[in-house]
């Protein structure tokens, strides 16, 4: 048995024991400690941690879930590590982003869905009264929950868009898979009204509120979600630093919720905004390339490390991540968020 020791970005410090057959997530699990998990196979990078002293044994992967530049800077995944010593971690979240109880499951009807560009839907939930809960939304903002179709059959994990609540509303911004079965339920079948199984809140992906940097947000396509949200809240919360958002899809019609921006934009008149097209079927006004592309060139004429924000596509990560290294932006203030397909 190994002792275990992580501390938050916060400074918290968690300690728990850790058999050397079972994952880091697991043993923590029997301390009744919830770190930040999702696909718990080493599949989406949610429980990615940093190491910083010991020996772990690192079980196969997906190198969409942890980059080679995150692995060679010590990261680790908690789902796919055993300890081989005892472990210092340290964490890219706050306390507030760890459990001491199960993660709640609750029901949320549909209220609303729409189209959102041509490639995605914006789907809005309400929760229902709940004897323990109430009918708050309460989460940080940047986080995500999974849905289970009515059946229970398919379950995904989405990022809410909106920010915590009193209502109990639920805004999420969700990509349509080609055959996916959540997908084909969204596009075919869903209607005002069905009940959903919401498993969270979960996730690791939220604002450093200790550091005083300015926010740089890149997003692709919807992992503009978790973005809105935090953009949404700094609105809320009147926080007047620097903060940009790069969002990008790969053509004009993918484009969704450049209203949500615009009235985002008038309510932080600090804020800057590149809405990157990749291959533009028609003239494009402002940036053309990839959100990582407009992160370099911005990065250039800065004056100051930002912090870094990155939720998308896997592909979008590493380039992000690459941008910013180079830019000597330290790899301990870029967050990340990665969007794979089930
Ligand atoms: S929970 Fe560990 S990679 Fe998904």
């Amino acid at each position: 048995m190994f002792k275990v020791s992580l501390i938050t970005r916060d400074g918290a410090a968690i300690a728990f024991d850790a058999e050397p057959s079972e994952s880091l997530l697991d043993a923590a699990e029997r301390s009744s400690i919830y770190l930040p998990s999702s696909c718990r196979e080493g599949g989406c990078g949610a429980c990615r941690v940093g190491r910083e002293h010991g020996d772990v044994e690192l079980l196969p992967y997906s190198s969409s879930a942890l980059s080679d530049v995150e692995r060679d800077s010590g990261d680790i995944l908690l789902c796919r590590t055993q300890a081989r010593s005892d472990l210092a971690l340290r964490a890219p979240f706050d306390q507030a982003a760890v459990g001491f109880s199960p993660i709640p499951e609750r029901q949320a009807v549909i209220s609303e869905i729409t189209p959102a560009g041509s490639g995605a839907v914006r789907l809005v939930l309400q929760y229902e009264d709940d004897a323990v809960f109430g009918r708050a939304a309460q989460f940080t903002a940047g986080q995500f929950v999974e849905l289970s179709l009515p059946d229970g059959s398919v379950k995904r994990s989405y990022s809410l868009a909106n920010t915590p609540n009193w209502d109990g509303t639920l805004e999420f911004y969700i990509r349509l898979q080609p055959n996916g079965a959540f997908s084909s339920y969204l596009k075919d079948r869903a209607a005002l009204g069905d009940a959903l199984l919401v498993r969270g809140p979960q996730g690791q992906f939220t604002a450093d509120e200790a550091s005083t940097a300015e926010r740089w947000f890149v997003a692709g396509g919807t992992g503009l979600a978790p973005a809105l949200s935090m953009l949404r809240q700094m609105a809320e919360f009147g926080d007047t630093r620097g903060c940009r958002l790069f969002f990008g899809v790969n053509r004009v019609d993918e484009l969704f919720a450049l209203d949500v921006i615009e009235n985002l934009k008038n309510a932080m008149p600090q804020l800057i905004v590149a809405t990157c097209v990749w291959k533009p079927e028609t003239h494009w006004e402002d940036f053309v390339g990839t959100p990582a592309q407009a992160l370099t060139r911005a990065l250039t004429e800065a004056a100051e490390r930002p912090d870094i924000y990155v939720c998308g596509p896997p592909p979008l990560i590493a380039a992000t991540e690459s941008a910013a290294l180079a830019a000597s932006v330290d790899h301990t203030r870029i967050f990340s968020e990665r969007f794979t397909p089930a």
